[in-house]
């Protein structure tokens, strides 16, 4: 087969949020930045995300950087890093600045100020009330920001590579990243990407789950490539599970909804939140919500026929509220649930949102490796957004972080990257057997004849971790899945691809996607089994509370051996005292 070689200084994998903010950074420097997105850039999952992006500017009530970054270290449950954190926090208005200088087209208030509104665990005055930080458009934020980012890369003359597949990372003999090798999804064709600097911004695997407000085109690709490339995945057994996704079909219902006034009640037409978060209530922190819900149901206090859920109830907040700052909820609930919330209550439940694990990197967005208690940066490789882990989410994000999370980080590793570039001679040598592997990996799934359907597979492994690794977890589940999953894991190695689907590439993509899929899966289960504690989205029925005293520490995922070592929570901020642990209530 022949290769078709394409040189860059830098290529960024992903169109979404992140990747545009990094590419925009690059390409405005005048280097020569390649994006490949197996979609078209502006309909990356970013485009889903709905009620906001934080930031302390103040416009409805007093703000602070310093009550944010409190907000989201007590979020993480004291997981996140707090340099990471800070530097997202006091970041944050600038940020929003910016985007707003792009043509940003945020809704406003009254004196033209940007508008803001309440969102789960942002509070004034470290905990003291809930505060309006959370920037939106409508509700339809994520939509609002990457076709902003989009059209200021085509200005800036971005190279977009569309509908093409990141296969496999290029690493030579010293373990420097050199680029990509990718399939062009029309014409099946492979190519290497050469670059000084590949960046991973290929977002979130929540398709991992049968119920995801994920799209599906978040298989993990980033994860699945790193972890076969021989580097570590971060604190995969974090997970977040929305509370409000609608029952059956998962879409997300935005935590806006009971940021402007929203809340959820049971069977009874309690407002049960009361109980479970006196002081936040409905705008508690997700992990805290999910379990609530998860409680009511499991007492027999869930609604509807089966009683699995629980009612979002909006009906309250007028037609007119719900139409100006809701109305792609208001669309959602009408073709998913078939309910106009202006006159009826929401049936939700608990779905797969948000890893909060990833790829390690540092604050400039290089992916690191961590031996004998020293992080080591690998050379030519950053990662950003959903699909890295600096860490500012810890064991539990904060609703309105991850839009912010992308813009900072984005930015910080486009600089970078700039910076590696410029300090760079010549691009080093590709190795001779550079796609070996992949070839392999590619020719593994044609010709086979009786072997395993794509869709049985994915189907068994989502099967496996919602019932495995859910928003409660249980020894002897943890322990059962863990077998199951390595099962699903052996038996993707025998997929086949029939000669009729052979046809589309999109086929041949899917079972890629699949491998990705089970990598980060597997890396869950493990990691979730070995986790013997509670803390933030990890809650398990044999160990209820947090254990810092053995247990803050970030897991490290090596497919391998399904080896797991930990590292140390890096809790000193960069100039500001640091948040010490302590108990967790809202
Ligand atoms: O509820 C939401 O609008 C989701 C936001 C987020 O995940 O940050």
């Amino acid at each position: 087969m022949t290769i078709q070689k394409h040189q860059f200084d830098a290529v960024i994998i992903g169109g979404g949020g992140a990747g545009l903010r990094a590419s925009l950074q690059l390409a405005e420097a005048g280097v020569k930045v390649a994006v490949l997105s197996k979609v078209f850039p502006t309909r990356s999952h970013t485009v889903a995300a709905q009620g906001g992006i934080a930031a302390a500017l103040g416009n409805v009530s007093g703000d602070n950087w310093l009550w944010h970054m409190y907000d989201t270290i007590k979020g993480s449950d004291y997981l996140g890093d707090q340099d990471a954190i800070e530097f997202m926090c006091k970041n944050a208005a600038k940020a929003i600045i910016e985007l707003e200088h792009f043509g940003m087209p945020f809704d406003r208030l009254e004196n033209g100020k940007i508008f803001q509104r309440p969102f789960g665990g942002m509070t004034q005055n470290y905990g003291e009330k809930p505060i309006s930080r959370t920037c939106a458009v409508a509700d339809r934020t994520g939509h609002a920001m990457l076709h902003t980012l989009y059209q200021r890369n085509i200005r800036a003359n971005t190279q977009f590579f569309v509908e093409w597949f990141a296969l496999d990372l290029i690493r030579d003999a010293e373990g420097d990243v050199l680029g990509v090798i990718a399939l062009e999804i029309e014409t099946g064709d492979i190519h290497i990407l050469q670059a000084k600097t590949t960046l991973l911004a290929t977002g979130g695997a929540g398709r991992i789950f049968q119920a995801s407000t994920n799209a599906f085109i978040n298989t993990g690709d980033g994860l699945g490539m790193v972890t076969r490339a021989g580097l570590p995945l971060q604190d995969m057994e974090f997970w977040q599970f929305h509370p409000t996704g609608v029952l059956h079909a998962g879409v997300l219902i935005t935590e806006g909804v009971r940021g402007e006034g929203g809340y959820l009640v049971n069977s009874n037409g309690e407002r049960f939140m009361e109980r479970y978060a006196p002081n936040a209530k409905d705008l508690a922190s997700r992990d805290v919500v999910s379990r609530a819900i998860a409680t009511e149901i499991k007492a027999g206090r869930g609604i509807g026929k089966n009683k699995d859920a629980v009612y979002l109830k909006l009906d309250h907040l007028g037609e007119d509220l719900i139409s100006k700052r809701l109305p792609g909820i208001r669309e959602i609930a009408k073709t998913f649930a078939n309910v106009d919330p202006v006159e009826k209550p929401i049936p939700v439940v608990p779905t797969a949102h948000y890893m909060m694990g990833g790829v390690p990197t540092n604050l400039d967005g290089q992916v690191v490796e961590y031996s004998d208690g020293v992080e080591i940066k690998v050379k030519g490789l950053y990662a950003v957004g959903e699909c890295a882990c600096v860490s500012v989410h810890g064991a539990n994000r904060l609703g309105s972080n991850s839009l912010l999370d992308l813009v900072v980080f984005g930015k910080a590793a486009g600089d970078s990257m700039v910076s590696e570039i410029n300090a760079s001679a010549a691009h080093k040598p590709l190795p001779a057997d550079a796609a070996d592997k992949t070839l392999a990996r590619m020719a593994r799934l044609e010709g086979r004849q009786g072997g395993e359907r794509v869709a049985d597979v994915g189907a068994a492994m989502r099967k496996t971790m919602q019932t495995h690794c859910g928003v409660f977890r249980f020894p002897d589940l943890l322990a059962q899945g863990v077998t199951a999953i390595n099962e699903v894991a052996e038996r993707a190695q025998h997929i086949e691809i029939s000669d009729r689907s052979k046809v589309f590439n999109t086929a041949r993509v899917e079972a890629l996607e699949l491998d990705n899929l089970i990598d980060v899966a597997a890396a869950t289960m493990h990691a979730a089994n070995n986790r013997k504690e509670s803390r933030g989205a990890h809650a398990r029925e044999d160990f209820s509370g947090r254990d810092d005293e053995n247990w803050l520490a970030h897991s490290l995922y090596y497919k391998n051996g399904h080896k797991l070592v930990y590292k140390p929570v890096r809790l000193q901020p960069l100039t500001v005292e640091p948040f010490v642990p302590k108990a967790r209530t809202y």
